[in-house]
């Protein structure tokens, strides 16, 4: 889940190549590089780590009329220097920016480099060095012909060094948009990395570019392909303080989600949608949802909101769905979340499920996404651009749809909850967070327990707090803890309790006690008075709250241990592999 770049015009490649990977970090930000045009020879410069240091460490004092820019999140070989992209062939003749996968890169190894010793640990170099060998006078067609023998994914700018003018691209199931800004053109995975380009054109599967003064698409036949920009609607970069964190103002934002939402999806307390929406909900026998990490645990939320209105629902995660048979009654409703809309097991699955298209409601937060691109019933989320890898507003969007869907499916006005929320979540914002912090880190072990939904919304707290704090955190059942998980209870464990269903906080009760008397320690966040932290009851809602107050505590304890929250290690904020 790389992001890659090309550049052609008259402004200062280099420039342009560094804001771009800066704005594309989210996808991989383990290494990065780029490649330019210096006395008629590519040159290359490359780092680990951040973009920031890349552009310290090479300040770029000539002009090259186009470049191409990596950054990189490894999948396919360690994170080090010589993995780093741009990737050159045998030769040096071609020089390549890949994002995407080699699924058959050790065949395409054996059958076409049979004893031949690779540069790189990765599978983008199999791509450069098939294109060195095959090359004919035609660069596209070369490359064309290359990207039939490989099974997967892949988005790729390739630059020839006997070429300083054009650069060549490739798409297939992964994503690339060209956009067109006065003299300039840019080609990139992300349509903010196109500065602001007035008009874009996303490239489809298995087409082919050549970007030069004149720009030319090739279709799956290589027949030319007419190109069409449109305008480009992108809202503006969100900006923050210098100190603060994304995060802790992706937070804060979620009180102007829930304004927005409202704006957005009622009209006099009734939830309404588009026709085309409407038709959808009005049309089905039982519901599917599909969606990875915190979108999954969205997911889940709506089989209780389903099962309450007597709807058969199940919930299945990206990655089982596209390698499983789905079982689907006669007129599914399937739900796919994605906050990105490029997440690549979901994808891969809308794509295996083609025959279902009109049954499938896509919520996301990116309107111009892959998945909004391929899906015509999409739901926004209107959280405005999420920025640091952990998940916060995009959650509590996708919770309150799923809770419009379930009024507008009961016909039930909204009353006073989303107004209680709006305060509670301001309430949890103004809290001392410094004991619980101090508990967990002194913890050897952290569990998040709860009963029903509780233990869907445990399960969310326990990705949050280990995606950013580092420490391994478990969620599980209460009602399952006498059949194992007691086993760890001690003094150097800490058990979170979610109690926000008032129906269950006996049975938590009991749980309670059989804890304490291990000798673990205890934190309890939830609607009663023996809690640590006491929420306010808003039916349900109240276990969207809890999430928040989850979110603010993995929050403060990765500060304590000095972690970078926004940029967490070994993650990336689309995981389009
Ligand atoms: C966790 C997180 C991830 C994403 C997951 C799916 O905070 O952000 O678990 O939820 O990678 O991403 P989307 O929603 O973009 O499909």
């Amino acid at each position: 889940m790389c992001g890659i770049i090309g550049y052609h015009g008259l402004e200062k490649t280099s420039d342009i190549l560094y804001s771009s990977l800066l704005k594309m970090e989210y996808r991989g930000y383990d290494s990065c590089g780029i490649a330019l045009f210096k006395n008629n020879k590519v040159s290359i410069y490359k780092n680990i780590g951040r973009v920031s240091k890349l552009v310290t460490n090479n300040p770029i004092t000539f002009d090259s009329l186009i470049g191409i820019g990596h950054t990189r999140w490894a999948s396919c070989g360690e994170v080090s220097l010589r993995n780093a992209h741009p990737l050159k062939s045998f030769n040096k003749q071609f020089t390549l920016v890949h994002n995407g996968v080699v699924e058959n890169v050790e065949y395409l190894k054996e059958k076409y480099f049979h004893d031949v010793i690779f540069n790189t640990d990765t599978d983008s170099e199999v791509i450069i060095c098939l294109i060195e060998k095959f090359y004919h006078e035609d660069l596209l067609k070369t490359i064309f012909q290359v990207c039939k023998l490989i099974e997967g994914s892949y988005s790729l700018i390739i630059i020839d060094e006997n070429d300083p003018n054009n650069l060549y691209c490739a798409k297939n199931k992964a994503p690339l948009i060209i956009g067109k800004k006065g003299f300039s053109t840019y080609v990139a995975s992300d349509i903010q990395a196109l500065h602001d380009s007035p008009l874009i054109y996303h490239m489809e599967d298995l087409t082919f570019a050549k970007i030069g003064k004149d720009i030319i698409i090739k279709d799956q036949f290589f027949n030319d392909k007419d190109i069409f920009f449109m305008p480009n609607l992108i809202e503006n970069e969100p900006i923050k303080m210098k100190d603060e964190s994304y995060m802790l103002k992706e937070i804060y934002e979620q009180q102007e989600v829930i304004q927005r939402l409202k704006a957005k999806y009622l009209i006099h307390n009734e939830v309404t949608f588009q026709d085309n929406i409407k038709n959808l909900l009005q049309d089905f026998d039982e519901v599917f949802l599909i969606g990875c990490g915190t979108s999954y645990h969205a997911c889940l939320i709506a089989e209780e909101f389903f099962n309450k209105l007597n709807i058969p629902s199940r919930s299945y995660v990206g990655s089982e769905a596209s390698i499983n048979n789905l079982l689907f009654s006669k007129k599914p409703l399937i739900i796919v979340i994605s906050q990105s809309g490029e997440t690549h097991d979901l994808i891969k699955t809308v794509d295996l499920l083609s025959n279902y298209k009109n049954r499938i409601l896509l919520i996301t937060n990116e309107k111009h996404s892959s998945l909004a691109f391929k899906l015509d019933h999409v739901l926004l989320m209107e959280a405005q651009k999420e920025v640091a890898v952990a998940s916060t507003k995009t959650y509590l969007a996708s919770y309150l749809l799923l809770y419009f869907i379930y009024l507008y499916i009961k016909k039930e006005p909204l009353k006073q909850e989303l107004d209680i929320l709006y305060h509670a979540i301001g309430n949890a914002q103004s809290i001392d967070y410094t004991h619980i912090v101090e508990m967990i880190i002194k913890a050897k072990k952290i569990m998040l327990m709860g009963r029903g939904i509780d233990y869907k919304v445990a399960l969310e707290g326990s990705l949050k707090l280990k995606e950013i704090s580092y420490l391994p955190t478990e969620a599980y059942l209460s009602g399952e803890l006498k059949h194992g998980t007691m086993a760890l209870m001690d003094e150097e464990t800490i058990v979170i309790g979610l109690m926000s269903n008032v129906n269950t906080i006996n049975l938590m009760k009991g749980n309670i006690e059989e804890i304490k008397s291990r000798k673990a320690n205890v934190y309890l966040l939830g609607c009663d008075k023996i809690c640590d932290v006491f929420c306010v009851d808003i039916s349900m809602l109240s276990p969207l709250l809890l999430v928040v107050y989850m979110q603010l505590i993995s929050y403060y304890t990765a500060k304590a241990l000095g972690n970078n929250v926004d940029f967490p290690r070994n993650l990336a904020k689309s995981v389009t592999v």
